[in-house]
């Protein structure tokens, strides 16, 4: 059989792999012939990983600890990890769902993704509307930000620091979404790929969290629509396996929205849009 997918052998990173999304992206790939190295604070037990590798995504120095155990030349990097905002602040929430991403872009994927490789990301629905003018005025500042150090600085500027991190998690969202179509350039250059998926609500190790921010478990099986039913996390790691494949070779700056069509009745008018809101007065 034809090896459509092409992930044989193929040099894989990703993050968040102890768990939910990440955990399903990681057996999928392992059984797709891939070389895994799995990163995650907790560790990760998958059988057939090439490595786990442990991390810290709030802290610029532990990304820098486990770059230094990853291979020099990267083919397919997954950017899974995330956190809901309901357990830490604002800025360790952006830090972790953010800029952690920006960085590992900006200071390694750059030099080491291979020509002809892809990275993908899983952001969320709530990341929905950044590319309304107000709020994209609003993430500039932080997805334009030179170095690690600029981006805290402007968060702290906007006096974010005491801020509810639930409030960090769309920030966060919406500031991925602009990451991706900022970095089409960077990487189209040497024709790597750049592209997201952006779940709608899915059985992960964050539903409780996101049930108690909703109000309650029957509120957020509402908002899962036609579906009627939350999301498996194989249901998202399809996609981003998918989107970093060789059958996706001319799929590049695309932010797949996958949550059973909510958000396209939204932007038709034909339900009411629960995204469209400022973050920011
Ligand atoms: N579950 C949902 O309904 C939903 C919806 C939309 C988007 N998302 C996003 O999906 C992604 C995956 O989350 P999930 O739903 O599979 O939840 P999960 O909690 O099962 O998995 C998240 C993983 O990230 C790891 N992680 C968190 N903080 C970390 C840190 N500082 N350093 C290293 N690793 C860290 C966790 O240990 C865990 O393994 C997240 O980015 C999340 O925001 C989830």
């Amino acid at each position: 059989m034809k090896d459509y997918f092409g992930y044989a052998g193929k040099v894989c990173v990703v993050t968040g792999a102890a768990s939910g999304m990440g955990k399903a992206t990681t057996e999928m790939l392992v059984d797709l012939g891939a070389e895994v190295y799995a990163l995650d604070w907790v560790e990760v037990t998958v059988p057939g990983i090439k490595k786990y590798v442990h991390v810290n995504l709030g802290e610029k120095a532990s990304i820098d600890a486990a770059f230094a155990q990853l291979p020099n030349e990267i083919d397919k990097f997954f950017g899974i990890a995330g956190v809901s905002g309901m357990k830490t602040d604002y800025i360790t929430t952006v830090k972790i769902n953010f800029i952690s991403n920006k960085y590992m872009i900006e200071e390694y994927l750059t030099k080491r993704m291979k020509d002809g490789g892809a990275v993908a990301f899983i952001i969320s629905s709530g990341g929905l509307r950044w590319e309304k003018p107000d709020n994209r005025r609003e993430l500039q500042g932080v997805v334009e930000a030179k170095t690690y150090e600029d981006v805290v600085a402007e968060l702290e500027r906007r006096h974010l620091q005491t801020a509810p991190g639930p409030l960090g998690y769309v920030f966060s969202k919406r500031a991925m979404c602009y990451l991706v179509a900022w970095h089409v350039a960077t990487f189209g250059q040497r024709k790597i790929r750049i592209n997201a998926v952006l779940p709608g609500p899915t059985q992960s190790g964050m539903t409780d969290e996101f049930a108690a921010m909703k109000g309650g478990m029957d509120k957020l099986l509402e908002s899962s629509g036609f579906a009627g039913r939350l999301a498996t996390s194989a249901e998202m790691a399809a996609p981003i396996v998918f989107l970093n494949s060789d059958m996706a070779s001319y799929i590049s700056g695309e932010l797949v929205c996958v949550d059973f069509g909510d958000n396209l009745r939204q932007v038709a008018g034909l339900i009411p849009d629960t995204f469209d809101f400022r973050l920011f007065g």
